[in-house]
């Protein structure tokens, strides 16, 4: 019968949690015990009596002999290495682990000879729609973006016609139309503002249009950065400053930019200069979703707002964390849904020909997998 453990996530600003109680109750129901750390939930509105209810067993936070005796611990982000020290040899990490380049990660993994999947890398198949937790993520953080440029703007987001006289609505500009900038597009819209959407992949403007959104075609260049898996590659140095020539008229008049574009394992693209931002007018305001990554505009950091020359740079890491309960409830059900198909007859089976298994088992019994992505000793 395997033992699954949710632990509290001790990463910095971390309010999420891996499993729901719901979550814990299908586990149960397929044939696992689960140990649920007291506290686990209590960011995320879960609290410990509910998981007790579902059918958990409730133990101490960080306690060596739940980690020791774990088969399957889910998580949000990866536990220090000091934790996965003491989880039993051939236990399972699955979480959002941020794989790329992670050599302390690997490291760890490979001392402490444990097996992980990073959902980062789950191929973007139809059949892995359920699973997939960058997109539940990033939904969120989509629509909280708006929020946050909305409550910042000196402005309306509608177009109202009052007795002191007409305003006229909001221009936002979505830089990125994958998850997250979709979700943007779609909240920024019921909110009533006009819309514009830059993305190198021709393929979205037709999601962009069914949307009530302008789609800002991108720079006609022999080298158009390619695509794979539904993910854009890196773009030239070129096409680049091209698309930053394009955009900064776009930016001049933008009341909001909500800058999401990004390419898996790489730096965020540059897409806003200093120069474009002296061209926005003061009360704009810019929220960066990939400032993690480098950030789509310059001057934005990580967690904080920066007041520069009027326009705010909101630079917006953490989304997902701002909505905990809905966020951990959808990222849980990514979790079952990613590994019901592995836990047959009471046993916990990989199997490592399945393409969804494949693409995001990083480490097996210590030995990493994914070297292309994860190699030790390469940070
Ligand atoms: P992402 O977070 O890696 O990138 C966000 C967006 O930034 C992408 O649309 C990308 O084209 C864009 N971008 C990159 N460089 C840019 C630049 N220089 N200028 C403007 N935009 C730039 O991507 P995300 O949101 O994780 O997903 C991308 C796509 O994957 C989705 O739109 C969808 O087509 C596909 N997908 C498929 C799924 C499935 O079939 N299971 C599930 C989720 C997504």
């Amino acid at each position: 019968m395997p033992r699954l453990l949710i632990p509290v996530e001790t990463a910095d600003g971390e309010t999420r949690v891996a499993a729901s109680p719901e979550t814990v109750r299908k586990f149960i129901g397929l044939g696992c015990t689960v140990s649920v750390e007291r506290g686990a939930g209590a960011r995320a509105g879960f609290v410990d009596t509910a998981y007790a209810d579902a059918g958990a067993e409730l133990v101490a936070a960080a306690d060596a002999s739940s980690w020791s005796q774990a088969d399957l611990l889910l998580c949000v982000q990866p536990p220090s290495a000091s934790a996965l020290a003491t989880l039993r040899r051939g236990a399972l990490l699955v979480g959002l682990l941020s794989p790329y380049s992670n050599a302390e990660l690997a490291s760890a993994l490979q001392g402490a000879g444990l097996s992980a999947m990073a959902l980062e890398l789950l191929p973007r198949i139809s059949r892995a729609q359920s699973a997939d937790a960058l997109s539940s993520q990033a939904n969120i953080a989509g629509y909280k973006s708006v929020l946050l440029g909305a409550g910042a703007l000196d402005r309306y987001f509608p177009m109202l016609m009052t007795a002191a006289g007409t305003v006229q609505p909001a221009r936002v500009v979505v830089l990125g139309a994958g998850v997250a900038g979709l979700q943007a597009v779609a909240t920024a819209r019921r909110l009533g503002a006009v819309v514009y959407v830059s993305d190198i992949r021709p393929a979205v403007k037709e999601q962009v249009e069914s949307l009530g959104a302008r789609f800002i075609d991108p720079p006609e260049m022999e080298d158009k950065p390619a695509e794979s898996g539904g993910y854009a590659k890196q773009a030239s140095e070129a096409f680049l400053a091209a698309q930053r020539q394009q955009l900064s008229d776009q930016l001049a008049e933008a009341d909001v930019a909500i800058c999401t574009a990004q390419v898996p394992g790489r730096r965020a693209p540059r897409l806003i200069s200093e120069d474009m931002l002296d061209r926005m007018r003061p009360g704009a305001v810019v929220v960066d979703l990939a400032v993690a990554q480098g950030g789509n505009c310059a001057d934005t950091q990580p967690s904080q707002t920066v007041d520069r020359k009027g326009v705010k740079l909101i630079g917006a890491n953490d989304l997902p964390c701002t909505v905990p309960n809905h966020a951990s409830a959808l990222y849980a059900r990514n979790l079952l849904a990613l590994l019901e198909p592995t836990l047959k007859d009471g046993q916990l089976i990989l199997d490592t020909e399945d393409e969804l298994i494949a693409g995001c088992l990083i480490a097996q019994d210590g030995s990493i997998r994914r070297g292309d992505v994860l190699t030790p000793g390469a940070n």
